[in-house]
């Protein structure tokens, strides 16, 4: 495996041939494992991205807090047999300071996450089309859980003409349900029992869009496992289009995407959890 640490060494460790790529902030776990053993079976040579990258950040306490593990990342990488690493420096990506040129998620970027944490997602685009262009991706491969995310990619991959294949890849959770995300290290034991309630209630939602409920019971019933847990602020809790990221109508049917972000102590999770609407549309 070649460790590149800047654009120069990447060039000269870029393999030939189809190029799987897996982007990632480090601190990996098994969720990410996941996207790798995904984009090994895919064929190709597998790139793994690791940047923790300032311009989504919208919190400078949480850019500085976020955790950094890189030998460990390598280790672990190394034994999925990855081909080459990929983990810049800021100075190396962004050498004049921000960059003056960069994507906007229009409208997307403006609700749910969006509306959090502003400019997020223009953050997340920009790294994330220099990374594309960067390693020559021919396919990149990225996680469920972060919902509106993957929505963003997509829609920039379609709306720019990309000559990438995005590839989408199930949320990986511990066994009582809690999604894997590299933030889940912060959380206490209390808070991590609190933070069970974000899967119970995309759990529940997803039950009652099964047997036929409409978006509003499933809501309801979300929020009712929601309102079991102390101390938890809520960002929100919807369900949305899988393809606008918009909050869908009363009478949707259909393919839906339920998204929920809260605050657990000083920790903020998402979760997300694809499901369908039985039924005819009214
Ligand atoms: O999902 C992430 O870890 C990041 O948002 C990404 C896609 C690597 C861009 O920095």
């Amino acid at each position: 495996m070649r460790v590149a640490r800047s654009l120069k060494e990447l060039e000269s460790a870029l393999p030939d041939g189809r190029r799987v790529v897996v982007m990632t902030m480090g601190a990996l776990h098994d969720g990410h494992l996941a996207l790798v053993r995904r984009a090994r079976e895919s064929g190709g040579h597998v790139i793994v991205t690791i940047f923790v990258n300032p311009l989504q950040f919208t919190d400078p306490t949480d850019l500085q807090r976020y955790p950094r593990t890189l030998e460990a990342d390598c280790t672990l990488l190394a034994s999925e047999a990855v081909d080459v690493v990929f983990a810049p420096e800021v100075e190396d990506m962004y050498p004049d300071g921000d960059p003056i040129v960069t994507v906007s998620a229009g409208r997307i970027g403006k609700v749910f996450e969006g509306l959090h944490r502003p400019g997020h997602f223009d953050g997340v685009l920009t790294v994330v089309l220099k990374l594309f262009n960067l390693t020559k991706a021919d396919v990149a491969l990225f996680g469920e859980k972060d919902a509106q995310q993957l929505i963003a990619i997509r829609t920039m991959a379609r709306d720019l003409a990309l000559p990438v294949e995005i590839v989408s890849v199930p949320t990986v959770r511990e066994a009582d349900g809690l999604a894997m995300s590299s933030r889940n290290r912060f959380l206490s034991r209390e808070e991590r029992e609190t933070a069970l309630v974000l899967s119970g209630a995309l759990m529940e939602a997803r039950r009652r869009a099964e047997s036929g409920e409409k978006p509003d019971a499933m809501l309801a019933a979300g929020y009712a496992v929601l309102a079991q847990a102390q101390g938890l602020i809520l960002d929100y809790f919807d369900v949305i289009d899988p393809v606008s990221a918009e909050a869908v109508s009363t009478d949707y049917r259909g393919d839906v995407v339920i998204v929920v972000a809260a605050r657990v102590g000083k920790t903020r999770l998402i979760d997300s959890m694809p499901a369908t609407i039985q039924g005819d549309p009214e």
